[in-house]
């Protein structure tokens, strides 16, 4: 009978910080396969080609039902294991909620909280005893942020529902990671509707892909359920938990954050 392999599934892998994982994890002595997701399939096939480990594109939106099934078909139907889940594919628009408008409001909601939510539940039954599931959230999850409301918002869910997440799952020693960054010069900028906008207060705590991701699959390693990567973005976190909300939104307004 043919041993049960060990795998990797990365949601958001055709770019940015997914790409960055799959790359990092393709030299990771634990994991046989990589099972790459999101909806560019060219993207992804071209990423297969290069990892050293046999990869499987599985491409597809994750908000869609029948993505969703195809990946609990193909879980059921190979003899697998989930070592590593990265949940990276997300976006954000940015603007009033009003400029937005109710169909990418509730679009990113989908994507962001649903999908991803939808995704763990697929894959827990899957999971190997020590295995690990790192859900990207932001540091925009500590704050409420007028004019990226519903981003912010969607990135609390995803922390707050990782965190706990981790604390039912210790029993199967699954750790549960939210991985928090600051603004990183990927695609995702080209996606926010206003591509030209890192504002120059956030370039300054602008962070490398490669470094959040190798921090953050050191924090899963020690069993962390949450990652940061910056001094910047820990300051973030602890003025969030001192000042109140309505004061620090009145000082984002005044910095143009
Ligand atoms: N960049 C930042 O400043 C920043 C900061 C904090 C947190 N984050 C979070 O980090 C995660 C990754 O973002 P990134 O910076 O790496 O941006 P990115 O380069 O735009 O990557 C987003 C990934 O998500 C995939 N995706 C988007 N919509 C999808 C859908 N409906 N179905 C399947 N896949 C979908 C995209 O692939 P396809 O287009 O091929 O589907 C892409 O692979 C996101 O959750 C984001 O919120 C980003």
């Amino acid at each position: 009978m043919e041993s049960q392999k060990s795998i990797a599934v990365i949601t958001g892998a055709s770019s940015g910080i997914g790409l960055e994982f799959a790359e990092q994890l393709d030299s990771h002595p634990g994991i046989d396969e990589i099972w790459l997701c999101a909806r560019r399939k060219d993207r992804l096939e071209n990423l297969a080609r290069k990892l050293r480990k046999v990869a499987k594109v599985i491409a597809g939106d994750v908000t869609d039902p029948l993505w969703q099934n195809k990946l609990r078909q193909e879980l059921k139907t190979n003899n697998v294991k989930i070592h590593t889940l990265i949940n990276s594919a997300g976006m954000g628009k940015k603007g009033t909620v009003e400029e937005i408008g109710c169909e990418n409001n509730a679009y990113m909601i989908d994507l962001n909280c649903r999908a991803l939510t939808v995704v763990c539940s697929i894959c827990i039954p899957f999971m190997a005893v020590g295995g690990r599931i790192l859900n990207l959230s932001s540091v925009a999850a500590f704050l409420p942020q007028p004019k990226f409301a519903v981003y912010a918002a969607t990135k609390s869910y995803v922390l707050s529902y990782s965190r706990a997440l981790h604390r039912e799952l210790k029993s199967k020693q699954i750790t549960v990671t939210a991985v928090c960054p600051n603004p990183m010069e990927t695609e995702f900028f080209q996606h926010t509707g206003k591509p030209q906008e890192i504002s120059s207060i956030k370039r300054i705590g602008l962070e490398q892909v490669e470094k959040v991701a190798t921090k953050a699959l050191r924090r899963s390693e020690r069993k962390k359920d949450i990652s940061l990567q910056s001094l910047s973005a820990k300051f973030v976190r602890i003025v969030s938990r001192i000042l109140p909300h309505p004061f620090i939104m009145w000082i984002e307004e005044k910095i143009g954050l």
